[in-house]
């Protein structure tokens, strides 16, 4: 490092605000303060903002109906179509040439969608689907990892208003089953493989055995990513997606006129309880608000070049990969691999080549980042930079300060936007054109919104101490329930502080954070049982389900323990069965698989340890608070309230490195 560097790294290392650069601010889609105030004086109708985003078949007559809140309805009576705004309008534009989607494959391929390839492809799928006897309204699943085609089927969906469920790719045979179970959706489209590092990997095995486990007879349709004959490996009812392609080439499909309120996609994540929820997302309040913080927060224009590093199969691609920027005529960027193939500078080439000018990704990766060193950043010319993003989970300042000084090079604003799969989009981040910067923390609500921190009660509490995050008014993008289970949806997100009898209702996001004197909000993480590893969202209880499914394992426990890249990370406290001692080495490897199995390797235990009981109060439940600083390290605090004390330290010598 020279003097000039080791310089501003020590000055960063001390700086808490940051100004963004007036190069950014005049140019920004957004810079004008008074918007807030604009919103707030002016709402509901200031949402008429978002939906003008949008080009609606026929106009809505009221922004917001409350009348059957929680579950609010947004631009009442609109119609629309979802791929209609993310594609016909732009190709009649005159945007046909530019690229919709540019797609880097792992191996160094790539494919450039212009908005009119990207069109006539989203036709002959979407006719090829309504051949196979897609209805609107069928719930149709993807289980595909990165590929145009992921996209490609969503939109062509969206075209014939059947709502898409995407199933992550790397989640397990049993997880792809339980969703399709839940939405009982009889079409599947999935691929016969895809690249991980350089290896094939081979996911048509592992839909087929999720299949099996479908009760209702299903449809499916294979992508060949990997080149090898697909004939071969296709069983009755599987089609092979080129084929299907090809002979419905040249046809178009009127996009289905939907109204704002139909259901755009569903998509599952993981909650308190074992049983993944699904989340239900509408085609107008749900695109306008992704287009809406595509444009205000991520400050996306149409000539830009923009890149997302998520995956589709989680919320963040669905609305900042495709939904969004598409609804904008912007290009997006696709990656299919990891950041380290074939080298520690992929993304950075990726970044280069594309001349990207937003980037959007997750503190976990810019960890990974820091750990690798500047030296492959510095190999690339990243000067096509304006705007820098992460999502997620907590950004520690450090790593803040990083990516600001050697991704950004001390000259891009970065927003750090907290939202959830629940909120369809961002929803505590500063404006990039407006807002002073604060490492570390994610900033005020956006405009429109009234975010509180409360204590236990529901009371507003003072700047600087810990209490709940609560989201006091709806907002478009909000979800509409949980796929038939209203009841659930309003004991999982309204019952904390809400008053339903004065019609009050209050949505519980179940995060813990604090708020300083500027109304910025530092979000500190989950306060349910849910657990976020390198920015994937899990549920303990999900984990430990899988852990007690092991034979010869008797009881176990599941929380998250700090995890330096990853954020946090899977530890695993379980009691073997009596006449098992001795047998914890098999009895390990058998209850990671079985984590891998029921749910994917990314909920992988980083640990199981054994033990012969669980710390549990005298009134015999288990004390996850200390099992969880075990896992991180940290002091343990009074255990005298155990029933069990002397179980504490036999455990805490077993954890690694503690
Ligand atoms: C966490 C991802 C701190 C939070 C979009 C939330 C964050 C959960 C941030 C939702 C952030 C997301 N700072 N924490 N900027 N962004 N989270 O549904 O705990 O996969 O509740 O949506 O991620 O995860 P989900």
């Amino acid at each position: 490092m020279s003097q000039e560097e080791a310089d501003l790294e020590a000055r960063l290392e001390e700086q808490d605000t940051f100004e963004p650069p007036e190069s950014f601010v005049e140019q920004a889609n957004v810079a004008d303060p008074g918007i807030y105030d604009e919103f707030e004086e002016n709402w509901p109708e200031c949402w008429d903002q978002a939906a003008e985003f949008l080009d609606w078949e026929e106009s809505y007559d009221e922004i917001l109906d409350e009348s059957t809140a929680p579950t609010y309805r947004w631009f009442t009576n609109g119609k629309l179509n979802a791929s209609y705004n993310c594609l016909d309008r732009h190709v009649e534009d005159g945007a046909k040439n530019r690229a919709a989607i540019k797609w880097e494959g792992e191996l160094g391929e790539t494919r450039t969608y212009t908005y009119s390839d990207l069109l006539n492809e989203v036709n002959e799928f979407a006719s090829a689907l309504r051949d196979l006897g897609v209805e609107e309204d069928d719930v149709v699943t993807m289980y595909m990892p990165m590929v145009p085609e992921l996209p490609i089927a969503m939109l062509a969906c969206a075209r014939i208003g059947a709502p898409h469920s995407v199933v992550f790719a790397g989640f397990s045979a049993d997880a792809l089953a339980t969703r399709m179970n839940d939405a009982d959706s009889e079409y599947l489209i999935t691929t016969d493989g895809y690249y991980r590092r350089g290896d094939a990997l081979d996911h048509l095995s592992k839909t087929n055995e999720g299949l099996d486990d479908v009760e209702h007879e299903t449809t499916t349709v294979v992508v060949d990513r990997l080149g090898t004959e697909l004939e071969h490996s296709l069983a009755d009812g599987q089609h092979d997606y080129d084929e299907l392609v090809d002979a419905h080439a040249g046809e178009t499909v009127e996009p289905v006129t939907r109204d704002a309120e139909d259901m755009l996609f569903l998509m599952y994540t993981s909650g308190t309880t074992g049983k993944p929820k699904g989340v239900k997302h509408t085609t107008g309040g749900y695109l306008s608000y992704a287009a809406w913080t595509s444009h205000a927060v991520l400050d996306l224009k149409p000539e830009d070049t923009y890149w997302c590093s998520a995956d589709i199969g989680w919320i963040t691609g669905h609305s900042y990969i495709l939904y969004g920027p598409l609804a904008l005529g912007t290009t997006t960027v696709m990656y299919e691999g990891t950041p380290d193939y074939p080298e520690k500078d992929r993304f950075w080439e990726i970044i280069e080549k594309n001349r990207v000018d937003v980037f959007y990704t997750a503190p976990t990766a810019i960890r990974a980042f820091m750990k690798w060193g500047e030296e492959y950043p510095e190999r690339h010319d990243l000067s096509s930079l304006r705007l820098l993003g992460t999502v997620g989970e907590p950004i520690n300042p450090r790593a803040w300060k990083w990516y600001y000084e050697h991704i950004g090079g001390s000259d891009c604003p970065i927003v750090d936007t907290w939202w959830q799969t629940e909120t369809g989009g961002h929803m505590i981040t500063t404006l990039p054109g407006i807002c002073e910067m604060k490492p570390g923390s994610a900033g005020p609500g956006l405009p429109g919104l009234d975010v509180q921190i409360v204590d236990g009660a529901g009371e507003e509490i003072d700047a600087g101490q810990a209490g709940y995050l609560t989201v006091q008014k709806p907002w478009p993008g909000m979800l509409r329930t949980l796929y038939r289970n209203d009841d659930r949806f309003v004991s999982e997100y309204w019952k904390e502080y809400s008053d339903p009898e004065a019609d009050e209702w209050v949505y519980f996001p179940e995060d813990g954070a604090k708020i300083d004197e500027d109304g910025y909000i530092t979000v500190l993480g989950r306060v349910d049982d849910v657990i976020n590893v390198s920015g994937h969202r899990l549920g303990t209880m999900e984990i430990e389900s899988a852990v007690v499914g092991v034979e010869g394992i008797a009881e176990a426990a599941v929380v998250g323990g700090d995890h330096d890249v990853k954020g946090e990370a899977v530890y695993v406290y379980a009691i073997p069965e009596d006449g098992r001692e001795g047998q914890e080495a098999s009895l390990e490897e058998a209850a990671i698989e079985g984590v891998i199995d029921s749910i994917g390797p990314i909920a992988k235990p980083e640990e199981v340890i054994f033990t012969p009981e669980l710390p549990k109060t005298r009134s015999g439940k288990i004390m996850r608070r200390l099992l969880e600083d075990i896992a991180s390290g940290n002091e343990l605090g009074n255990t005298s309230t155990l029933r069990n004390p002397e179980v504490v330290d036999d455990i805490a010598d077993q954890v690694g490195g503690n």
